[in-house]
């Protein structure tokens, strides 16, 4: 079993963009790694990644909506040695791109389900494993502090998810248990390329469509340099804030 300096962490979504940059810059910071997402093939190729770099990471691939895949993660990193210190919740999707009378109920639901319930799980049962204090990040996005047109599943989960963060941060004040949340503007993920080719295909021309796209893009690591400030000592008096990462390019 692995011992690391700073302990173990999870982090979900750890396939793709921000989660994968998370995985890596942890590792730079010698966390004891383990990694989870709903999609295995991707998650084997961080794993590969890592391991070329000399770091070490356990995966177990989950959809974190289901409860007992989430369970199953927390008790894994829970069970190393040092326990659980730090969990990353950046699994997350981004629906559809329609105006709200257009949007599919179904697609709503789902983004919810995924952003919101899976953020709750992952608290849920993430913050009661830190028994020796630890640092939960949960990625909401600028679309958690502002509207952005066609994306109502997106945003309304993105605010439900800093909602959370500061319920579960205010029901920690005085522990040794953190909670915060990191807001990403527009990254360069498959993400922010679902969007805009979302957009350019179902936004009819001359219909108001707020391009993801605009100022520079954050790339991954930017968001994760972030990440890796909240979960060390640095960020030790945060709790229950929310720190944008957009370079400035969502102010206005
Ligand atoms: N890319 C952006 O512009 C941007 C901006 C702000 C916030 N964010 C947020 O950052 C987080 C990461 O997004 P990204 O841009 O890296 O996208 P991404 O699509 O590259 O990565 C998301 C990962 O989450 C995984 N995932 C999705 N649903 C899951 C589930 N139910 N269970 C387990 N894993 C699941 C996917 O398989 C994927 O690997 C998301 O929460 C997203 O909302 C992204």
């Amino acid at each position: 079993m692995p011992v690391s300096a700073q302990g173990c962490t999870v982090v979900t979504g750890a396939g793709g963009g921000i989660g994968a940059a998370t995985a890596q810059a942890l590792a730079l910071e010698g966390w004891h790694l383990v990694l989870t997402d709903r999609d295995r093939p991707a998650l084997e190729q961080v794993r590969a990644g890592l391991a070329a770099a000399g770091a070490l990471a356990d995966i177990l691939p989950g959809d974190m909506t289901q409860e007992e895949d989430v369970a199953a993660v927390v008790a894994h990193a829970a069970g190393q040695v040092g326990g659980m210190r730090g969990f990353v919740a950046a699994a997350g999707v981004p629906g559809s791109v329609q105006a709200v009378p257009d949007y599919p109920t179904d697609t709503f639901k789902q983004v919810l389900d995924v952003n919101v319930v899976g953020t709750f799980l992952c608290m849920k049962h993430g913050l009661p494993a830190m028994s020796g204090g630890g640092s939960f990040v949960a990625v909401g996005s600028t679309s958690s502090i502002r509207g952005r047109a066609n994306l109502a599943g997106y945003v309304a989960s993105k605010h439900a998810v800093l909602g959370l963060v500061r319920t579960a941060a205010l029901e920690h004040v005085g522990t040794a248990v953190r909670v915060n949340a990191v807001l990403p503007g527009p990254t360069q993920t498959a993400m922010i390329d679902a969007i805009n080719d979302m957009a350019a295909r179902r936004i009819p021309s001359g219909g108001r469509v707020e391009r993801a796209v605009s100022a520079p893009l954050a790339t991954p690591a930017q968001v994760a340099d972030t990440v890796v400030f909240l979960l060390s000592p640095a960020s030790r008096h945060l709790n229950g804030s929310a720190i944008v990462v957009d370079g400035g390019s969502t102010l206005a």
